[in-house]
C-alpha cells in the first residue's frame, strides 16, 4: 500500500515546544516508521509555514524582515526534526520558489475554471503601520457587554463573535491608532458551492473518522458553508499572479496545505538527482493512488477536512485526505501552552537540559497523547514516567536479560532445552505485542499502542520474576539456558515493536541483541536471535532523572496562576475619568467560591461556573475558557460583580460577572480571592 503522510507545517515565527511534538510532529513519525516496517511505500513530509500575518507581525514586533524571521526559525525546526528522530522524508519550506509556483497554478486553475468569485469589502487600514489589519489586530469596545478590549473577530469577556465594524471606537493594535476602513477587492473560495459535496464526503464517505473531528466538521456543515476569502493585501507571502492584483498574496491558509504537494514535488526532484532508477515525477502517485493521512492539531480541523479537500477536488488531478486524525491540546501544568507569556517546554531547551534524551520526551509524550480530549504534560509525571516506566520496567528487562547473558555464557546467545508453557506464553508474546500494537497503530491510538509495547517488557519481568534464573543458576542449570533464551527473544522483540515510539533505544537493542532486522514480521519469527550469537557488553537504555532536575524545569515556568505574573504587566493604557466615590460603591464586589465550572456546548470560549456567595448560590457564564481549564477554577475563590443584570449567554442565564486580570498580550486570568475568605465576603 502506498501512504501520503503529512505532519502539520508549524509557523516559522517562534521556537517548537511539546504541543508541536504530542499534537502532529509525534503521532505522523510513529504512524510513518510503522507504516515503513510492515513494508508500506510511504512519503512522509513536512516542513516551515513561513508566510501569513502572524510571521509579518512577529517580524515587525521584533524589528527584522518576515524573511530574516524564517531563516531564523527554519534550520532551528529543521535540526529538531533531525535530533527528534522525526523521519520525515523531506523537511521543507514554504519560502521555495517551487512553493511559490505550485501554488500560484493552484490558484490559476481555480480562477481559470470559474471557481472563484470576487468581491469589495471595507476593511481596517491601519495608515501608520501601513497595512490591512486581520480581524484579530483590531481591537476595542464590544457592542455586547462593554468590554473595552475585545478583538475583531471575538469579545473574550462575553464570548459573543464580531467583526471589526461592530466595535466601538476600534483601534489598531499594532500602533493604537485609529484605522481608516478602506475598500479593498478580494477572491473568494465559494465553499458555499460545495456544501453538499463536502457533506457526501465527510458525512458519508468519512464517518469512521475521529470523533473530535467529525465533530467539529458536523457543526461547520450545520452553519453552513460560506465564501472564504483566500487572498490578502500584504506584500509577504505567495503573489496572487495576475496583473491586476498587485500588491496581493494568497491567504496563508489556501498556500501552506499546497506546500505539503510542493514539498512532495521537491522530494522527488531531489531524489532523481541522485538515483538513476527515480523520477521528478514520482510524487504523483502520492497524491492520486494512495492513502493520504493529515495528522493536525484541533485549530486546523476546518482547513484539513473542509477547505483543503475542496481546493484537492476542485483542482481535480489529486486525491482527497483519506484521514484527518487531530489531536487536541496539550497543556502544560495545568494551564494552557502560552507562547507570548513563555510558558512552554521549548524542544531545543529540553535537549540543552536532557541531552541524548529525545526518547524519553518522545515515549512521555506518546503515553499522554490527547488524542480524544486535552492532555496535561506535568513534570513530576515526566519524571515518574521515566523512572517508573522505562528505567524501572523497559530498561530494567532488557539490562537483566543481557547482563544474565553475559555473567553466566560470556554473552554468547544459549540453546534452550525442552520448552514449558510458561516459556512459550513469552515467546508468543513478541508475535501478539505486534499485532495488538499494529491494530492500534491502524486505529491511531497511540496511547494503545505504546502501552502493549510496554507490556512485552512488564510480560517479560514477570517471566524472569517467575523463572528466578539468578537462583536456579546452582540448582538446574539447563533450565535457566532456555529461560534466558527466550527472554532474550522477547528483549530482541522490543528491539522492534519500540521502533515506531524510541527509535534510538529500540536501535540501541537490536545492536545489544545482534540482531539486523526491524521488519515488523521479524516479530512473528522464532527465534529473533540464535542459539550461539555473540552479544557485545550490555549498556544501560535509561538513566533515572532526579528531582532536582524536574525541580529546575518547575521552578523555569512563568508563575502559573495569580496575579503577580510578568505577562500581567499593566498594559500602559491611561485611566478612565475619575467617578464619585458614591458611584463606584454602587458596584456589589464579592468573593465567590466556585464550586462547579463546564464548558458550555457550542461556545468555545465560556465556561458555566455555578458560584457560592453564601446569600445564594449563582449560574455565572464566564468568557474565559481560552485560559482556564474548568479544573483549575474549580474550588476557587475569586472575585465577582454580583449586581449586574441578569444576561443570556448561549442560552445560559448569568447573574453577575467574574473579575479578570488581563495580560500585556490580552490574555485574562480569573482575579483569584484568599482561600480563607468566607463565600460572599466583600471586596472594596
Ligand atoms: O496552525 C499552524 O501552526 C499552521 N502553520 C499549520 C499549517 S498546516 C498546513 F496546512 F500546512
Ligand atoms: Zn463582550
Amino acid at each position: 500500500m502506498r501512504y501520503m503522510i503529512t505532519a502539520a507545517l508549524p509557523y516559522a515565527n517562534g521556537p517548537l515546544h511539546i504541543g508541536h511534538l504530542a499534537g502532529a510532529f509525534l503521532p505522523a513519525d510513529i504512524y510513518a516508521r510503522y507504516r515503513r516496517l510492515v513494508g508500506d511505500d510511504v512519503l512522509f513530509v513536512c516542513g516551515s509555514d513561513e508566510h501569513g500575518v502572524a510571521v509579518a507581525i512577529q517580524a515587525r514586533k521584533e524589528g527584522v524582515t518576515p524573511r530574516q524571521l524564517v531563516d531564523r526559525y527554519h534550520p532551528l525546526f529543521e535540526r529538531l526534526f533531525r535530533e527528534f528522530d522525526l523521519s520525515t522524508d523531506i523537511y521543507y519550506r514554504t519560502s521555495e520558489a517551487l512553493h511559490h509556483q505550485t501554488a500560484q497554478e493552484f490558484f490559476l486553475r481555480f480562477y481559470e475554471t470559474g471557481q472563484l468569485i470576487e468581491q469589495t469589502t471595507e476593511q481596517f487600514y491601519d495608515p501608520e503601520a501601513e497595512l490591512f489589519l486581520p480581524d484579530r489586530y483590531v481591537v476595542g469596545t464590544c457592542p455586547h457587554c462593554g468590554n473595552d478590549r475585545a478583538y475583531g473577530d471575538q469579545c473574550e469577556k462575553c464570548g459573543s463573535s464580531l467583526t471589526p465594524q461592530e466595535l466601538i471606537s476600534p483601534r489598531s493594535a499594532l500602533t493604537g491608532k485609529v484605522p481608516e476602513l478602506r475598500p479593498t477587492t478580494h477572491f473568494f473560495l465559494p465553499l458555499d458551492r460545495w456544501q453538499e459535496r463536502m457533506e457526501k464526503y465527510i458525512l458519508e464517505e468519512h464517518r469512521d473518522w475521529k470523533p473530535n473531528v467529525l465533530g467539529q466538521c458536523r457543526s461547520w456543515l450545520q452553519q453552513g458553508l460560506a465564501p472564504r476569502a483566500i487572498t490578502r493585501d500584504m506584500d509577504w507571502g505567495v503573489a496572487v499572479p495576475l496583473d491586476s492584483a498587485r500588491g496581493k498574496v494568497l491567504y496563508v491558509w489556501f498556500d501552506a496545505p499546497i506546500g505539503y504537494i510542493s514539498a512532495s514535488k521537491a522530494w522527488a526532484q531531489r531524489r532523481a538527482q541522485t538515483r538513476p532508477d527515480a523520477s521528478p515525477d514520482d510524487w504523483k502517485a502520492y497524491w492520486t493512488d494512495s492513502t493520504i493521512v493529515h495528522f493536525i492539531g484541533k485549530d486546523n480541523i476546518v482547513f484539513h477536512c473542509v477547505v483543503f479537500p475542496a481546493m484537492l477536488m476542485g483542482h481535480g488531478e489529486f486525491r482527497a485526505p483519506d484521514y484527518v486524525p487531530a489531536n487536541e491540546f496539550l497543556n502544560l501544568e495545568g494551564e494552557k501552552i502560552s507562547t507570548s507569556r513563555n510558558r512552554a517546554v521549548w524542544l531545543h531547551e529540553y535537549l540543552q537540559d536532557f541531552p541524548g534524551k529525545s526518547d524519553v520526551l518522545r515515549y512521555v509524550l506518546t503515553a499522554i497523547m490527547p488524542e480524544t480530549k486535552d492532555a496535561d504534560f506535568s513534570w513530576k509525571d515526566f519524571q515518574a514516567r521515566n523512572n517508573n516506566e522505562l528505567v524501572a520496567i523497559v530498561g530494567n528487562f532488557v539490562h537483566r536479560v543481557l547482563t544474565l547473558i553475559q555473567k553466566y555464557y560470556g554473552g554468547r546467545v544459549p540453546s534452550p532445552g525442552v520448552l514449558e508453557p510458561g516459556d512459550e506464553k513469552i515467546l508468543a508474546a513478541v508475535g501478539e505485542s505486534a499485532r495488538g500494537i499494529g491494530e492500534a497503530l491502524e486505529k491511531f491510538r497511540f496511547k494503545d499502542a505504546l502501552a502493549a509495547a510496554v507490556q512485552l517488557a512488564r510480560d517479560g519481568n514477570k517471566y524472569l520474576t517467575e523463572n528466578e534464573p539468578w537462583h536456579r543458576i546452582k540448582t538446574d542449570p539447563e533450565r535457566v539456558k532456555t529461560v534466558l533464551f527466550s527472554g532474550l527473544q522477547a528483549v530482541a522483540g522490543l528491539g522492534v515493536v519500540l521502533e515506531p515510539f524510541l527509535p534510538q533505544s529500540a536501535a540501541k537493542i537490536r545492536r545489544l541483541v545482534g540482531m539486523e532486522s526491524v521488519a515488523w514480521a521479524t516479530a512473528q519469527q522464532t527465534p529473533l536471535v540464535g542459539a550461539g550469537t555473540q552479544l557485545p557488553e550490555p549498556e544501560l537504555l535509561f538513566e533515572k532523572i532526579e528531582d532536582a532536575a524536574v525541580e529546575a524545569q518547575i521552578a523555569k515556568l512563568p508563575l502559573a496562576v495569580g496575579v503577580a505574573s510578568e505577562a500581567l504587566a499593566p498594559a500602559a493604557e491611561a485611566p478612565k475619568p475619575d467617578v464619585a466615590f458614591e458611584q463606584f460603591a454602587l458596584t456589589d464586589l464579592r468573593v465567590g467560591r466556585i464550586l462547579k465550572a463546564e464548558r458550555v456546548k457550542g461556545a468555545d470560549k465560556l465556561l458555566r461556573l455555578e458560584v457560592d456567595f453564601g446569600f445564594e448560590r449563582r449560574t455565572i457564564v464566564s468568557g474565559i475558557a481560552a485560559y482556564h481549564t474548568p479544573e483549575e477554577l474549580t474550588n476557587k475563590n475569586a472575585a465577582f460583580v454580583v449586581n449586574l443584570p441578569a444576561r443570556k449567554l448561549r442560552g445560559v442565564e448569568s447573574r453577575g460577572m467574574l473579575l479578570t486580570v488581563e495580560g500585556a498580550d490580552g490574555t485574562l486570568r480569573a482575579l483569584w480571592a484568599p482561600d480563607e475568605a468566607p463565600p460572599g465576603a466583600k471586596i472594596a
